[in-house]
């Protein structure tokens, strides 16, 4: 099922691999009134994940999977979506790259979460490249997951101003607080497009 306009209660998924603190703050924004998505389960590939914790604050079922058997693990995982009716799955931190197969299976409904101003700097270490090329501004993005990695449409960017003394872990916090509040708003975007 496509999102469609005006659609309420869009069963979501949050698939995590580390701290998850974007997925606390998207479970806040769940929680308010006006928030078109309920979380039904959380997913990681990682059972160190710190924010699993969060399953258990907030009663929401967590599902770990091994990722070494990648196309056998997927297919498990699209059979749990499909029997939860989940048609939203929101990667937050999710540090495996998804096949091409999996996002097809949900095509338009995966949305992804990036620490830069998307297209610049996709992958990782984006904070360290973006002082090292001395960029004025970093920031945040978020967009529909495409199958080349980083590249799908973009939803909603943040640009966060670098100072002359960040590192790039004061530049990753200072993105990160943005980012708690970008993801709501991306979804309240594509819900009213
Ligand atoms: C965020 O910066 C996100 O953009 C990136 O990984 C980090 C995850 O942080 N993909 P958290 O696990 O949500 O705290």
């Amino acid at each position: 099922m496509a999102l469609s306009i005006g659609t309420k209660n869009i069963n979501t998924a949050v698939f995590i691999s580390g701290t998850g603190s974007n997925l606390k703050s998207l479970i806040k924004f769940s929680n308010l009134k006006k928030s078109p998505i309920s979380i039904k389960m959380i997913i990681s590939n990682n059972p160190k994940s710190k924010g699993l914790a969060f399953a258990k604050i907030y009663k929401i079922r967590k599902k770990i999977f091994n990722f070494n058997k990648q196309a056998k693990t997927e297919k498990e995982i699209l059979e749990l979506l499909k029997k939860k009716k989940i048609n939203l799955i929101c990667l937050a931190g999710f540090m495996r790259i998804l096949s091409k197969n999996f996002i097809q299976s949900f095509k338009g409904q995966i949305l992804n979460i990036h620490p830069s101003l998307l297209p610049k700097y996709k992958g990782l270490n984006t904070h360290e490249r973006a002082i090292t090329n001395k960029d004025r501004y970093s920031g945040c993005t978020v967009h529909f997951v495409s199958a080349k990695l980083d590249s799908g449409k973009i939803i909603i960017q943040k640009k966060v101003k670098i100072n002359k003394k960040d590192t790039p872990r004061t530049l990753a916090n200072r993105v990160l607080a943005e980012e708690h509040k970008l993801y709501p708003e991306a979804i309240l975007k594509i819900i009213s497009l």
